[in-house]
């Protein structure tokens, strides 16, 4: 080694690893995010051990006191990392021995660096996911609060992105928030799976010293311990999970940026970004692009990306440890650190978005939206749907052919389609207005809606 100091594994080997295969096994620059939850999980082991008759009291008090020191060397800058510090597990094993001597060299008893990453990496999760818990949270309660502001405000609402029928601002920002519920409610059931203590399983097969990994599990504030050694130091179910459940959640952000970036769109003009979430050009002193929402687009592209990485990581590897699984972790900080990231710009950018209410509503004067109005008029007075549909494409063509508009016609011409008082009909309140069903884009089901997805969130169970 560099510093000449000997591995982990000196006993055995008489010839120390090679700089580059050393270099190309180091995980310390990012396991390192790992401390407090490597020197947690440590502190239960002990007391495990203590339990087992292996460490007296004093021991076991001495030994944690020496790990709750080395956690917060590290956390404050002060702790000297070696080069030969493989990874985060062994420089705190080594800061532990290097204070107490022969008692720290009685830490890893029963346990490997096996069964200590694989609680560490849960541990760290389930915390973030708790973080990201919140701040989907907070974006959904965004888009909830801007959505109640905009229950009666109509616009076109599209399908292909071309103008469908009326609906309300407030029912599509809606339906992007139930998007975000649903990723709540895939945290909260992950969490619970990813739960599970792996300490006590050791390198693959558990240890002989009379540890009791349930009372390790609750200690570390875990629902379970594991089941099968094996099992536990092999699973990354977990982290392939969360990164299924981070990289859906981003898909919903680019999406939900992909409306931003259309709806400020010149050509559409429905919404400005605030200038807080908006960047100028380096050139054309006019411009103002939505690169907050854009980036949030592109962001989804690499957690999608690190699902990918550790899918293919995982497949086809038999169980038990192989050091493959050291690649595990950057995939997973990669997409929570994302998730941190885009969430609140999202909901700042959400916050402080202007609508331009005035543009929804004239963009609502074309009248192919109430197309579906008029055929559903007919429906209603017995004609089968599919004559209404032909009948209704027929009266569009005549005007169309006649360089007229549907406001144009007269009541006998209406009448003889056999809608009375089409012209009213055109009117996009009382189109949403007439859709009551439940579901439906009226102010008054908006608002339904937002009740009932704050009781959701208010209730959910938390990761
Ligand atoms: N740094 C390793 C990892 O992240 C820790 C486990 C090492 N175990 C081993 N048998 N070499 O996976």
């Amino acid at each position: 080694m560099t510093d000449g100091s000997s591995p982990l594994w000196a006993g055995r080997f008489s010839t120390p690893p090679a700089a580059e295969a050393h270099a190309l096994g180091r995980s310390l620059h990012f396991d390192v995010r790992l401390a407090t939850v490597d020197v947690d999980a440590s502190i239960a082991h002990v007391r495990a051990l203590q339990d087992a008759g292996l460490l007296d009291a004093d021991e076991a008090a001495t030994l944690e006191e020496a790990l709750a020191a080395v956690g917060d060397d590290i956390a404050e800058g002060r702790f000297v990392f070696q080069a030969a510090d493989e990874d985060i597990h062994s420089a705190i094993e080594r800061g532990v021995t290097e204070r107490l001597g022969d008692l720290g060299a009685k830490l890893h008893a029963g346990r490997s660096r096996n069964d200590l990453v694989v609680t560490d990496l849960r541990l760290w999760l389930l915390a973030a996911g708790r973080r990201i818990d919140g701040l989907v949270v907070a974006l959904a309660e965004a888009l909830i609060a801007r959505a109640r502001e905009h229950a009666g405000t109509v616009m076109p609402g599209t399908t292909h992105a071309r103008f469908a029928q009326p609906i309300t601002l407030g029912h599509h920002l809606l339906a992007h928030a139930w998007a975000l519920s649903r990723d709540l409610e895939r945290l909260s059931e992950w969490s619970v799976r990813t739960s599970t203590s792996a300490l006590g399983a050791g390198a693959t097969a558990t240890s002989t010293l009379g540890l009791d990994p349930d009372m390790t599990a609750a200690r570390l504030g875990m629902h379970r311990a594991f089941s099968n050694s094996i099992d536990a130091v092999s699973d990354r179910d977990f982290v392939q999970e969360f990164l299924a459940v981070a990289a859906i959640c981003a898909t919903h952000l680019s999406r939900l940026a992909a409306d931003l970036v259309r709806w400020t769109d010149e050509s559409l003009g429905w919404a400005s970004l605030d200038e807080a979430y908006s960047t100028g050009s380096s050139m054309m002193p006019q411009k103002r692009n939505p690169d907050t929402a854009e980036l949030a687009r592109g962001k989804a592209a690499r957690v999608a990306g690190d699902f990918v990485s550790l899918t293919a990581l995982l497949q086809g590897l038999p169980l038990g440890y192989h050091r493959d699984l050291q690649e595990d972790k950057e995939p997973a900080f990669d997409a929570a650190d994302t998730l941190e990231q885009v969430l609140p710009a999202m909901t700042g950018a959400i916050s402080t978005i202007r609508f331009d209410v005035d543009a929804m509503r004239a963009a609502c004067a074309a009248e192919g939206l109430y197309a579906t109005d008029l055929a559903e008029a007919l429906v209603r007075d017995g004609v089968p749907f599919r004559e209404a549909h032909r009948r209704t494409g027929e009266l569009l063509k005549r005007v169309d052919e006649e360089s007229r508009s549907l406001a144009d016609l007269t009541e006998e011409e209406w009448t003889e389609f056999g809608v009375v008082g089409g012209a009213e009909r055109l009117d996009p309140d009382r189109s949403v207005a007439s859709r009551t069903m439940p579901g439906g884009p009226s102010a008054e089901n908006v608002r339904w809606q937002a009740d009932a997805l704050e009781a959701t969130i208010a209730g959910r169970p938390t990761p």
